[in-house]
């Protein structure tokens, strides 16, 4: 994230009814996937709609100094592959800024070259886990200087990639990812199982540039994915859909203000990611799917949200990996439901940009909403109205950040959040295409100040 710069408070006022047919930004996932498999891949890679955000630069800057340039040229990005084992020793250390999926599934894209990389971080991203995804490339052979488990840290990859079969420990497509996209280098076949089912973009993307990928379900629920090494991926022409876990702001805010009437076209709804717009349609509110088709090997959909009455429901855990993203923005929405809403089996929540468990928790109570956390349960209960007036603390999480920013457009009176700077990682034009729908923000004194 550009730190150095001071932190930009803001604070979101009280909204009439928002209206508009609007797009979101390109998906990150989707997108970091599309410059690394680019990297991999022989030939030309184009990306049209690529999500011009801070941690997704960083990943284009990434596969360029790994020797495989990605650059824009007019409204397509494009890269040119070096093939799998083709990526050379980059001279300066890589800064993925903010993003934990660039750097996860990095790791996993250099394990099977023979060079030393370097990655650095912000104060965020050095701090969260990054174990999870070597223990398993350690097991196929690459070597992390010093033993270290967070950023700043060397890694040392290998041509002789060991192949393994792992279990992952967490429900994590990041973790899936990287040992995926290092399998695509190994002596063999690589297989990751996973209990919980986690979003699929990295399985998919990998058909469209040609190489095989086995996806068998077994009788106990659990799903195994299984990758050939010494693969070969042909460079495509990809496009990437609208970034559901953007258009999720827009549209809890067009639920959230009576009267809205909001259409966000052309948005990525794959089954792994689709988790709030059910849980939405549980809690009542007033969604419809319009347009369904096909892109690039992902289902895409255009959303009508409209001002709705909701109820409080209970989440359950099963449902996490597939709306992992959208608790912040769902404890927002709950605190106008009627009724109680339970948010279950969150652990992962604790380990994103910062505990969003906590983050979240502690922004819906400085504004006056009754909200606690038991376990890994979040509890919110909603009420006729939110006061507001509180700041919220958003420790460089652009999540937290956008959240509060929607929930201030229903408060009494209006919610501040400390910070903006880091809301540019994930989703630059969100405060423009917020104002463009009827949304009003204000530049704020910082907390204390
Ligand atoms: C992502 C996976 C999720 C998600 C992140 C993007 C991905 O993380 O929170 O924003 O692109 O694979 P985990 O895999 O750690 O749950």
């Amino acid at each position: 994230m550009s730190e150095g710069k001071e932190p930009t408070p803001l604070a979101a006022h009280r909204a009439g009814p928002l209206a508009g047919v609007v797009r979101v930004p390109g998906d990150k996932s989707i997108s970091h996937r599309s410059l690394m498999l680019g990297a991999l891949a022989t030939g030309r890679t184009r990306i049209r709609g690529l999500l011009e955000g801070e941690d997704v630069l960083n990943t284009a800057h990434a596969v360029t100094a790994l020797g495989a340039p990605a650059t824009k040229k007019g409204d397509v990005w494009e890269v040119m592959g070096r093939g799998v084992g083709g990526l050379t020793q980059p001279d300066v250390a890589i800064d993925f800024g903010n993003s934990g999926t660039g750097v996860r599934l990095m790791f996993g894209l250099v394990a099977g070259h023979p060079i030393e990389v370097k990655f650095v971080g912000d104060a965020s991203l050095s701090r969260r886990p990054m174990g999870r995804v070597l223990n398993p490339l350690r097991q196929m052979g690459v070597e992390v200087v010093d033993k270290r488990e967070t950023l700043p840290l060397i890694m040392r990859g290998t041509e002789q990639l060991v192949p393994i079969e792992y279990t992952l420990p967490v429900p994590s497509a990041q973790v899936k990812s990287a040992i995926l996209l290092a399998g695509l280098a190994a002596l063999g076949e690589t297989t990751v199982i996973e209990k919980e089912a986690t979003r699929d973009h990295t399985e998919r993307m990998l058909r469209y540039f040609g190489t095989k990928v086995r996806t068998e379900k077994g009788a106990d629920g659990t799903t195994r994915i299984t990758v050939k090494g010494n693969a070969e991926l042909e460079g495509r022409d990809v496009t990437v859909p609208g970034d559901p876990s953007s258009a999720a702001f827009l549209i809890a805010a067009a639920i959230l203000v009576p009267g809205s009437d909001v259409t966000v076209e052309g948005v990525l709804f794959n089954p792994t990611r689709t988790g709030l717009y059910t849980t939405l349609q549980e809690m009542g509110a007033d969604l419809t799917l319009l347009n369904m088709r096909e892109e690039g090997g992902e289902p895409i959909a255009d959303i009508r949200a409209r001002g709705s009455k909701l109820k409080g429901v209970t989440v359950p855990p099963g449902r996490a990996p597939s709306m992992i993203d959208e608790y912040p923005v769902l404890a927002a929405i709950a605190s106008l439901a009627d009724g109680v809403t339970r948010m279950e089996g969150l652990a992962e929540l604790k380990v994103k940009e910062s505990d969003r468990l906590a983050a979240t928790a502690a922004g819906l109570t400085a504004n006056g909403v009754e909200a606690k956390v038991e376990g890994d349960t979040l509890i919110v209960k909603g009420g006729r109205t939110v006061p507001g007036g509180g700041t919220v603390a958003t420790h460089l999480d652009h999540r937290i950040a956008m959240a509060f920013l929607t929930l201030g457009l229903v408060s009494e009176r209006p919610v501040t959040v400390d910070d903006t700077r880091m809301i540019a990682t994930s989703f630059p034009a969100f405060l423009g295409l917020m104002k463009r729908l009827g949304a009003s923000y204000e530049a704020a004194r910082g907390a204390g100040a």
